[in-house]
């Protein structure tokens, strides 16, 4: 009988077979299936997996310290965390057009795992998170994620004839069956039923070029937005939510004073397949709500709008 349980155990009977006693490496991004990945790999092989988590600045708010508290503190997993915000932010210094900046997010990205990699002795192996979705439609610009790494496995910084060969653990599984086994595993509900996140990450939900102020303002903007659909019940409900950042200023008036200040954006999607997708129709006051807190709890915003777009021709990002 098909269980997770059965699932988990056929996996940690492989993945142990597979490598044996040697060393795993993994890119742990915080998101399902590499979380899923690095559960399962700790389980099944312990103090042999070590995960490089690397916080490129463009993440959401405390994400990488939540990253590190359930990976590292709680489960006791080996993760080495490379702070390198300002390392990305400089690459993307006067870049605008959305496809240059994923380039250059995943190229710095491979650049800073593959010297991350190079400090760790005797790794043979290296984990992903592909799942079979992922196997069958393959590349796919905008579908990156993994295929980043996948694209470059010999991970650079390590000597030739050390070449890293791939262990993909979920490479059979659709993702509610990687859900399943994730909250067997022991991970939290709500990580397990995240929304997804893009690799590229605040980095195409800053409209245009992107700095240090922008991701700020937006981090808090979407942490109120989740936090009251959650509180709504609305988030189980999309598939997909998140704000936007819009760097063009527009009038305010807060008593007598005047602002002039940035525009957030909150987009909300249903979809089965993220390739046709509906606009949430969120409740009025749950609206009014988030756009309320969002204008006075944050300086630098002045107005907040709802995308009432659909995909196609509108995709899902604003980038
Ligand atoms: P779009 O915007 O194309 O998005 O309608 C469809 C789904 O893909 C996600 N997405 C990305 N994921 N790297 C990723 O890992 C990317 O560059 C990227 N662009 C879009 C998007 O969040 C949605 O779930």
């Amino acid at each position: 009988l098909w269980t997770p349980a059965r699932i988990v155990e056929d996996a940690i009977a492989r993945v142990r077979e597979t490598v044996g006693g040697d060393h795993v490496l993994l890119g742990l991004s915080g998101g399902v299936d590499s979380s899923v990945v690095a559960a399962l790999l700790h389980k099944a092989i312990g103090d042999q997996l070590t995960c490089v988590f690397v916080d490129n600045g463009l993440l959401r708010l405390h994400e990488g310290d939540q990253v590190m508290e359930m990976f590292a503190r709680n489960m006791g997993v080996k993760v080495i965390r490379s702070d390198s915000e300002a390392l990305f932010l400089d690459r993307l210094a006067g870049v605008s057009d959305p496809e240059e900046k994923r380039k250059i997010i995943g190229n710095t990205f491979i650049e800073v795992f593959d010297e991350e990699a190079a400090k760790i002795e005797g790794v043979r192996w290296l984990a992903q998170g592909t799942i079979y979705p992922d196997v069958i439609e393959s590349a796919g610009a905008k579908t990156g994620k993994a295929h980043v790494i996948k694209s470059h496995h010999n991970v650079g910084g390590l000597p030739e004839d050390m070449a890293l060969e791939l262990v993909e653990p979920l490479r059979e599984l659709f993702k509610d069956e990687v859900r399943k086994i994730g909250l067997e595993l022991g991970l939290p509900h709500d990580m397990v039923f995240r929304h997804p996140f893009p690799g590229p990450g605040l980095g195409v939900r800053i409209l245009g070029e992107v700095k240090h102020a922008y991701a700020e303002i937006l981090r808090r903007a979407d942490a109120i937005y989740i936090e009251e659909l959650r509180a709504a019940g609305w988030y189980e409900k999309t598939s997909q939510a998140f704000a936007v950042f819009l760097p063009v200023k527009s009038v305010g008036v807060v008593g007598d004073a005047r602002r002039y200040e940035y525009v957030i954006a909150l987009r909300a999607v249903e979809t089965v397949d993220f390739m046709t997708a509906r606009w949430a129709h969120l409740p009025y006051e749950l609206l009014e709500k988030v756009s309320n807190r969002i204008i006075n709890e944050i300086t630098g915003v002045s107005r907040v709008t709802y995308d009432v777009s659909s995909k196609p021709p509108a995709t899902i990002e604003w980038e």
